[in-house]
């Protein structure tokens, strides 16, 4: 038993979609690689061989009785150049928006020491929110995409990474996009050549990832040769997708069809495929969605000023997509996904019971659309490790040891725990809706400690 490192704890794990595991001080054995080779319960033959032996060979650690562990979370649709106006710009909608202030924002980036600061601070920023995995937007520039990539590299987080694609010239300002569709694709190619050997030197992972920025600003050929990378590299695809009424109809107008069936015929709906938001599919993009493996990234927080609606996302679950959480960057304004979690519990109550006070209530809402915070959490777990086909998001044997640790016993932001035989799973509940970044005293990424807060 040569464990790299041993950590006695208690966690939380989704076990279903619908329900939590909890590992009551149950020892975590962590190999050299940073994956769990073992889980040993209080009871079991092994366990006090197992402390004993971390114990005297300097490797084990005990995480504090007040303390408790949950799997790092997985953000599937961050746009980090975004993080530069976080909190604003969200007075309008999605395509003005995109216009007034997001293209100039990203357009800085031509500039890589803006860059460096602002991709430094963003994923620092994710990595003390409890996110351990994210797939990131970048922008149309190849060098400093490249350079988001060495920073989550860097910094030992697992950055899956793209190059924005954006080629088609009536769509894109004249100061922000690729010089024409052949350039793009030779980048996206140069980009992916060199993600893939930063990659290769790090323990956690980094991959780079297709980025066409949505149908209406790519070409059909761009798009066309995207799916062509993506068959030869084998490498990740992410895109927004049926976002809007604007975004939606758009595409419906310039294709005949909803977006899914338009990037499933360039090659860009599988297994590794991240949709984000996804808020007008309709039943048959979903039954496409299940059938190549694409996954949906859902934006709640984003959702509630961009998307013109509620997504159904209880029916998608139910058709056997592949869903996880994204943060949205910033059409959402949080980098948290406890954030996130819970506004994605919120707006499916409100989609089940409705929301016009006006209308009666029998034809209020959309019944069954609710989920429930343990569903929530599997989505901001296990749920985004699914949709990356990763093994990361669950404290399972063969999952890589990405965690934090919650400490809900701070001097200046005390959790409400106050008995001490409180149900376990209520203490779970209460750490879902009132943790803020202050409660995540360390988080780990492939068994490396990669972020730590002094207690206060
Ligand atoms: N659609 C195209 N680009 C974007 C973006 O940056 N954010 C969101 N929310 N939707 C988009
Ligand atoms: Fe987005």
């Amino acid at each position: 038993m040569n464990y790299a490192s041993v950590f006695q704890a208690t966690a939380f794990t989704s076990r279903t979609k619908q329900e939590v595991d909890i590992l009551q001080n149950c020892l975590f054995c962590v190999d050299g690689q940073g994956i769990i080779a073992d889980i040993v319960h209080p009871g079991e033959d092994a366990y006090e061989q197992v402390r004993e032996e971390a114990g005297s060979a300097g490797r084990l650690t005990v995480i504090p009785e007040c303390s408790y562990l949950l799997p790092g979370f997985v953000d599937l649709h961050c746009h980090a150049p975004q993080w530069a106006q976080a909190g604003t710009a969200l007075d309008i909608p999605l395509h003005d928006w995109l216009n007034t202030y997001t293209f100039p924002c990203e357009a800085k980036f031509s500039d890589l020491s803006y860059a460096d600061t602002v991709y430094s601070d963003a994923v620092s920023t994710l990595l003390a929110n409890g996110t351990t995995t994210a797939l990131y937007f970048a922008t149309v520039h190849k060098e400093a995409s490249v350079r988001l990539a060495e920073i989550c590299a860097d910094r030992g987080q697992r950055g899956l990474v793209g190059k924005v694609v954006m080629d088609l010239q009536e769509e894109c300002p004249e100061f922000y996009r690729d010089e024409n569709t052949e350039t793009a694709l030779q980048d996206t190619e140069e980009f992916i050549q060199r993600v893939q050997e930063i990659g290769q030197r790090t323990k956690q992972g980094v991959y780079p990832v297709i980025t066409p920025r949505f149908v209406p600003t790519c070409t059909d050929s761009v798009l066309e040769g995207l799916g062509k990378l993506a068959a030869k590299y084998d490498t990740h695809v992410q895109s927004h997708c049926s976002e809007s009424d604007w975004a939606h109809d758009h595409v419906r107008e310039r294709f005949g069809e909803n977006d899914a069936f338009v990037l499933n015929s360039f090659g860009l709906l599988r297994d590794k495929s991240v949709m984000a938001h996804c808020n007008f599919l309709a039943d048959e993009d979903a039954a496409l969605f299940a059938k190549t493996g694409t996954a949906i990234g859902h934006c709640p927080v984003s959702n509630a000023y961009f998307a013109n609606s509620v997504i159904p996302i209880r029916r998608f679950m139910g058709m056997g997509v592949d869903i996880g959480l994204g943060s949205d960057i910033s059409g959402g304004f949080s980098p948290s996904l406890f954030d996130n979690a819970r506004q994605a519990v919120m707006s499916s109550r409100m989609l089940e019971d409705g929301v016009d006070p006006r209308t009666p209530s029998d034809e209020r809402g959309t019944p069954d659309s609710r989920i429930t915070i343990s569903e929530a959490f599997y989505l901001a777990t296990a749920g985004g490790g699914e949709s990356l086909s990763l093994p990361v998001g669950r404290l399972e044997t063969g999952y890589a040891w990405d965690v934090q640790r919650i400490d809900p016993s701070l001097h200046s932001a005390r959790l409400p725990l106050y008995d001490r035989d409180e149900p376990l799973i209520d203490v779970f509940q209460k750490m879902m809706y009132l943790v803020r970044p202050e409660h995540i005293r360390q988080v780990w990424v492939q068994g490396e400690l990669v972020h730590s807060r002094l207690m206060d």
